[in-house]
C-alpha cells in the first residue's frame, strides 16, 4: 500500500479515508509545532485517552495535547472490518508484548496483546460489549468507600458512552436486547449480523436447561448472567472504537493537538513541595536518539497509557516500591507500593468438540484470519461448590459470573494448538471471569524503549483452576444437550482424554492463554488506605495535578469484558477533571 516514512501523513490520510471527509486535524509530529504548555496534557490516545481528549477539549478555550505512541495506519483496512479484528495481534499496530514464562501454564510464554495506534486497544480489540453488573459497580463502591463508583451514580456516564445502532444484517432485535438499559454516546454498539448455526442451538438449550444455564435477554441491563446475544462496538459493518467515536470527530478543534508517533518517557515534578508532577518527558518519532522535550500541563497531566505502559511509566519516573525502584537504579521520588502489583487477567480455555456439518467458518479460512462470536454467557458456579466453601465468592455478587462462555462455529486458534488441516469444529471458550490470582509489571531495563516484565501468573491460585475444570464440565454437558443432537460429535484431540478433573487440569495447562483482559496495575483504593496507587477521584495518591484514566485503576476485574468500563470510567473521569476546577 503506503511506502513513506511519515507515518503521521499516512494517518491523517487514513482518518480522512474512514470518514471521507476533510478534517482540519492538527495531527502533529514534531515538536516545533507544540504550544509551550497545555491545560492538560493526555499520555496515550488509547480507549479513556480518546474519551478524554474529546470532553477535556470541548470547551474552545481550554488547550488539550494528547501524545500518542502509535499512528500508523497500515492495518487500517483490518481494523475497520471486525471479521479482520484476530488479524491485527502481531502486526505494526501491536506493542508485541509477551508475558513472562507462565508457572501455571507449564512456564509457556504468551503473547500479550496491546494497542499501538490511535483508540488503543479498542481499535484492535474483538469488540464484545458489556458494562458490568449492576453488582460489579457497588462493589467498586464499597471497595473504594465512595459511592461515586456505585451504580446508581455510575449509570448517566455508562449512557454517555454508547448508543445501540442496527445490526448488519438489519435484522429485528426486538426481544434481543432492553432498549431502555442503553444511552446516546458516540460508540456505536449492534448486535449479530451475520447468523451462524451455532446461535439458536445456544439460545435454545438455554432455555431448555434453565438455572445456572438460564436466558438473559440483555447482559447489560443489570444482571451480567446468563446466555444471551453478544452486543458488539461495531456500526454499518465496521468497528467502532475509542479513535472513530471519540476522537476522530473532534479532530477538527484548533484547541486539541493529537501528537502521534510519540513516546512519553518520564513524568518530572515542577515543585517539590507539595510533591508536583505536571512535566511529561517526550521522545518524538519515538525512537532513544530522538530529541527530548519537556512540556508541561498546567491543570493536569493524565496518564491513559493502559495497564501495561502506564505502571512503566510511573516505574521509569521513579513513582513506585522505593527500594525495588533503588535496585533497578533509579531515585525514586514517590513510594508507591502498589505500582505494578495486582495484575488480574481472565484465563481462556478453547474447548474443541467435531461437528457433522460442513457449514462451519473451518473451510473458508482453515486459519484463524476470521472470527465472530454472536452468543455469550457468563455463569455462576454452583452453589455447593467447595471452592466457594473453601475461598469464599470472589465476585461482585449474585448478579456477576464466575465463569464464562464464547461460541465460535469453527476452530478459533486461541491458545497454542493450531488448526488442524482437515474437518470441522465448534469452539467453545471457556473463561474464569472472577480470578483469584494476581500477577505484577516490574522494570526489566531503565529505558522507557524496554518492554517490562510481564506476569500475569495465569492459574496459579487454586480457586482459578477449580472453576477451570468446573466450566470445562460444563461446556461438555452443555453441547450434550438435545439441540446439539446430531450436530456435535465429541470433544476433539486431548480434551477427549480429559476424563478426569486431574486432566482437565492439564488440559487448561497445556492450552490456556487469557483473553486480553489485564487490569489493576494502579488500583483505585479510599482515600486514606495506605495500599492502593490512586484515590477514589483518581488522582495519584500524595502528589499534585498528576491523574490516571485507564483499565491499570480498576479495583479488582470486571466478571465481564472491560472495554465498556474503561469507556465508562473516562466518561467519569472527565467530569470529575471538568468539575475540580
Ligand atoms: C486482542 C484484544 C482483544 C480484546 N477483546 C475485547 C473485547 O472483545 N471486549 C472488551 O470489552 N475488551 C476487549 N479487550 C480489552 C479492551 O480492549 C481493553 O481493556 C481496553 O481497550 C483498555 O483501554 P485502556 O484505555 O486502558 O488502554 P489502551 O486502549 O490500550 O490505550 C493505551 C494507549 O496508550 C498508548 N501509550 C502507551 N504507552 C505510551 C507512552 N509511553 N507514550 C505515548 N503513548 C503511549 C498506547 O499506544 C495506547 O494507544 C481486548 C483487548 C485486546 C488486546
Ligand atoms: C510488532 O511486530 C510487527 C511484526 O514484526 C512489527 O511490524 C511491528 O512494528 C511491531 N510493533 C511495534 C510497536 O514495534
Ligand atoms: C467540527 O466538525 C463538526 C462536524 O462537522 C461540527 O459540528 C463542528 O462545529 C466543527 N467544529 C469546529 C471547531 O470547527
Ligand atoms: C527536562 O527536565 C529534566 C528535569 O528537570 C531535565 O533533566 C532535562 O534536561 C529536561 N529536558 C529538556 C529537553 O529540557
Ligand atoms: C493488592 O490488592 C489488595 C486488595 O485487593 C490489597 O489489599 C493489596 O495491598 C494490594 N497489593 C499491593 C502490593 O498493593
Ligand atoms: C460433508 O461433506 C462430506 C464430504 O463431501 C459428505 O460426505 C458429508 O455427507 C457432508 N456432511 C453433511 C452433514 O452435509
Ligand atoms: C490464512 O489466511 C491468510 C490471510 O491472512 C490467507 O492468505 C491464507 O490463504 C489462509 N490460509 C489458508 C490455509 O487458508
Ligand atoms: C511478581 O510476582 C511473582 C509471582 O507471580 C513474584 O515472584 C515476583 O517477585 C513479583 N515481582 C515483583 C516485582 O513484585
Ligand atoms: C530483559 O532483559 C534481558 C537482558 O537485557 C533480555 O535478555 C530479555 O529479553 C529482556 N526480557 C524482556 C521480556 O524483554
Amino acid at each position: 500500500m503506503f511506502s513513506s516514512q511519515n507515518p503521521s501523513v499516512f494517518l491523517a490520510f487514513a482518518l480522512l479515508l474512514l470518514r471521507s471527509q476533510p478534517s482540519e486535524a492538527r495531527l502533529l509530529q514534531d515538536a516545533s509545532q507544540l504550544r509551550a504548555q497545555y491545560d492538560y496534557i493526555i499520555v496515550g490516545a488509547g480507549t479513556a485517552g480518546s474519551v478524554l481528549s474529546n470532553r477535556l477539549s470541548a470547551d474552545p478555550k481550554t488547550s488539550v495535547l494528547v501524545i500518542e505512541a502509535g499512528g500508523s495506519p497500515d492495518a487500517i483496512q483490518a481494523i475497520a472490518v471486525p471479521f479482520l479484528g484476530v488479524t491485527l495481534p502481531g502486526t505494526a499496530v501491536d506493542w508485541n508484548f509477551t508475558s513472562t514464562p507462565q508457572e501455571g501454564l507449564n512456564n509457556r510464554i504468551l503473547r500479550y496483546t496491546r494497542g499501538y495506534v490511535l483508540g488503543g486497544s479498542s481499535s484492535v480489540n474483538l469488540m464484545a460489549w458489556n458494562r458490568g453488573s449492576d453488582d460489579m459497580w457497588d462493589h467498586w463502591a464499597r471497595i473504594t468507600q465512595d459511592a461515586g463508583w456505585s451504580w446508581k451514580a455510575v449509570e448517566e456516564y455508562y449512557f454517555k458512552t454508547s448508543r445501540i445502532v442496527p445490526p448488519a444484517d438489519g435484522h429485528d432485535t426486538t426481544g434481543q436486547f432492553v432498549p431502555s438499559a442503553h444511552g446516546n454516546g458516540p460508540v456505536e454498539v449492534s448486535l449479530p449480523g451475520f447468523p451462524t448455526q451455532l446461535d439458536n442451538r445456544v439460545i435454545k438449550t438455554s432455555k431448555q436447561l434453565g438455572g445456572r444455564f438460564h436466558h438473559n435477554i440483555d447482559l447489560n441491563a443489570g444482571k451480567a448472567l446468563g446466555f444471551s446475544w453478544v452486543q458488539s462496538s461495531i456500526g454499518q459493518s465496521k468497528r467502532s472504537s475509542g479513535a472513530t467515536a471519540y476522537l476522530e470527530p473532534v479532530l477538527n478543534r484548533t484547541n486539541l493537538d493529537v501528537l502521534t508517533n510519540t513516546i512519553a518517557t518520564r513524568i518530572l515534578p515542577s515543585k517539590k513541595s507539595p510533591l508536583t508532577l505536571n512535566i511529561v518527558e517526550i521522545a518524538t518519532s519515538g525512537q532513544p536518539s530522538s530529541a527530548r522535550h519537556n512540556i508541561t500541563a498546567t491543570r493536569e497531566l493524565i496518564v491513559s497509557a493502559g495497564v501495561i505502559n502506564t505502571p512503566q511509566l510511573l516505574l521509569l519516573s521513579g513513582i513506585g516500591p522505593s527500594s525495588a525502584l533503588r535496585t533497578a537504579g533509579i531515585t525514586p521520588i514517590l513510594d508507591l507500593p502498589g505500582v505494578g502489583q495486582n495484575l488480574t487477567d481472565h484465563p481462556f480455555i478453547p474447548n474443541y468438540f467435531t461437528v457433522s456439518s460442513n457449514a462451519t467458518f473451518d473451510d473458508v479460512l482453515r486459519n484463524e484470519t476470521i472470527f465472530t462470536a454472536n452468543t455469550q454467557a457468563f455463569m455462576r458456579l454452583p452453589k455447593s461448590s467447595p471452592l466457594l466453601k473453601r475461598f469464599g465468592d470472589p465476585s461482585s455478587g449474585p448478579g456477576s459470573g464466575h465463569t464464562e462462555f464464547g461460541f465460535m462455529d469453527g476452530f478459533a486458534a486461541f491458545g497454542p494448538l493450531p488448526p488442524p488441516v482437515t474437518g470441522h469444529f465448534l469452539t467453545l471458550a471457556t473463561a474464569v471471569v472472577s480470578p483469584l490470582s494476581r500477577g505484577n509489571i516490574s522494570l526489566n531495563s531503565t529505558s522507557p524503549f524496554d518492554k517490562p516484565l510481564i506476569d500475569p501468573a495465569v492459574l496459579t491460585h487454586e480457586f482459578d483452576v477449580g472453576a477451570t475444570v468446573q466450566s470445562m464440565k460444563d461446556a461438555q454437558n452443555f453441547v450434550s444437550a438435545p439441540a446439539w443432537d446430531g450436530f456435535v460429535v465429541a470433544p476433539f484431540g486431548d480434551l477427549a482424554q480429559a476424563t478426569t478433573d486431574e486432566l482437565k487440569v492439564a488440559y487448561a495447562r497445556k492450552y490456556a492463554t487469557t483473553v486480553n483482559h489485564p487490569v489493576g496495575t494502579a488500583a483505585m483504593s479510599p482515600k486514606k488506605a495506605n495500599w492502593g496507587v490512586v484515590d477514589p477521584d483518581l488522582k495519584v495518591k500524595g502528589v499534585e495535578k498528576l491523574r490516571i484514566v485507564d483499565a491499570s485503576i480498576f479495583p479488582v476485574i470486571p466478571e465481564v469484558h472491560p472495554q465498556a468500563v474503561v469507556y465508562t470510567v473516562a466518561e467519569r473521569a472527565a467530569d470529575l477533571i471538568l468539575r475540580s476546577l
